[in-house]
């Protein structure tokens, strides 16, 4: 149940060090089954809790904890890790943490992200009933509110400590969803005021009244991409091919059944600040369109059918001098040399970004393979390469492309 607060958004999950850390494993589950992405930061205290091997396998990224790791600190660091976040979450926050962040300590990874982030930070603090109320705890809290922080919990109610009750226990998982949920609707969406045209679903290109060449795409994915988009706030316009599947929301849609028809409705939405082409346009078209049904002639029907190329509308959008949108992601449907072939497309077409998915029988996606089926496996190639996405739902291809849309025009 993908919402759409969540939806494509990237939740920094700082957890810290507390009996109550159990609790943000199923944290992270609830944000991710709303379609959040969360990247997990752990204090060394945190690893006496939960392994970081649980956390890592539930947000399915890397768990970060040290601030001096050569590695991380040159892949990512603690300025980006803070920069890419939508938000934070300090869940359970330990009175130590509180103290840290309400003096601007950046000891350790945590606190180090903490003081570099311009996101939004909620605090579930956990931790003993007369620390809580220890003056010094408050004073700190007051300062972090007083900073923009916000705050859920502590609930009171019976501790970890056999006989102790009182204001202290952390707030539990959905509690924590619910205030983040209002943070975020607090902040603008990613591509508000942004205009990004999508194409999706095949071409018919008519031979005579009842006959046409097609393929077997479905529109999945590039309707999920639409829909994805204006999650996320932009003013999509889908420009469709003929397809079963109804029109997604919050998209405005134009129908149409030919390439040339779709090359002009796509030039007629621009300018556009983005373009993706997830459309699997017929290559040919035939010749000429027969007035009349084609008939058998003594039993023998035409021997050949001539064909004529149809515009690509990528290459003519993607290699634009003026008015060329200022991100333009094509896809490429192959059956072999997927990166060749792909690579290849990058070029020629002018494309910030190729989509490449093996639309093979042989693909390994199960059911109904790519075409028409509802997973994929893609390969995301641009100038700086190529990176490998797992198998996922075309669904969560789609999230992941606007993740990127929105990165990329934030630039
Ligand atoms: N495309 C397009 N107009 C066309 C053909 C393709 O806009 N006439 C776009 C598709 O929407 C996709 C990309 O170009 O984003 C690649 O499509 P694909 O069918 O894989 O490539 P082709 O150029 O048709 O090459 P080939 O069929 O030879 O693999």
């Amino acid at each position: 149940m993908i919402e759409q607060t969540f939806a494509g958004r990237s939740v920094l999950l700082i957890i810290g060090g507390g009996i109550a850390a159990y609790k943000s494993l199923d944290l992270i589950r609830r944000l991710r089954e709303r379609g959040a992405s969360v990247r997990p930061v752990m204090t060394a205290a945190a690893a006496e809790f939960v392994t970081p091997l649980s956390v890592g396998a539930l947000a399915a990224d890397k768990v970060f904890s040290d601030l001096f790791d050569r590695e991380d600190e040159h892949d990512v660091g603690h300025i980006r890790l803070a920069r890419e976040a939508d938000c934070i979450a300090v869940a359970p926050a330990t009175a130590d943490l509180m103290a840290k962040m309400a003096n601007g300590l950046a000891n350790d990874l945590a606190t180090a992200v903490l003081l570099a982030a311009d996101a939004p930070i909620l605090v579930a603090p956990a931790m003993n009933p007369a620390m809580w109320s220890h003056p010094a705890t408050q004073r700190n809290r007051e300062t972090l509110e007083m900073d923009g922080v916000a705050f859920v919990g502590p609930n009171s109610g019976e501790m970890a400590e056999a006989g102790e009750a009182g204001a202290g226990r952390m707030a539990e998982p959905l509690e924590i969803v619910a205030a983040l949920r209002d943070l975020l609707d607090s902040l603008p969406m990613p591509l508000a005021g942004k205009r990004i045209v999508v194409t999706s679903g095949p071409t018919h290109e008519p031979i005579d009244p009842v006959r046409y060449i097609a393929n077997r795409s479905s529109g999945k994915q590039g309707h999920a991409v639409a829909a994805a988009l204006a999650r996320l706030g932009a003013a999509v316009h889908l420009v469709s091919g003929p397809v079963t599947i109804g029109d997604p929301a919050d998209v405005e849609v134009t129908h149409v059944q030919t390439a040339r028809e779709m090359r002009d409705a796509v030039e007629a939405l621009l300018p556009a600040d983005a373009a993706v082409f997830a459309a699997a346009v017929a290559d040919w078209r035939a010749q000429t369109e027969a007035g009349e049904k084609l008939k058998k002639a003594g039993g023998k029907g035409p021997e050949t059918l001539p064909l004529t190329e149809n515009p690509d509308i990528l290459a003519g959008v993607g290699n634009r001098t003026k008015g060329r949108p200022a991100l333009v992601i094509g896809f490429a449907a192959e059956t072999e040399k997927l990166l060749e072939h792909g690579g290849a497309k990058l070029a020629r077409k002018g494309a910030d970004y190729i989509v490449a998915n093996d639309v093979s029988p042989d693909s390994g996606i199960g059911g109904e393979g790519v075409m028409g089926g509802d997973r994929n496996r893609i390969v995301l190639l641009s100038p700086d390469g190529a990176a490998e996405w797992p198998e996922m739902s075309k669904d969560e291809v789609a999230e992941r492309l606007a993740a990127l849309v929105a990165e990329r025009l934030a630039e």
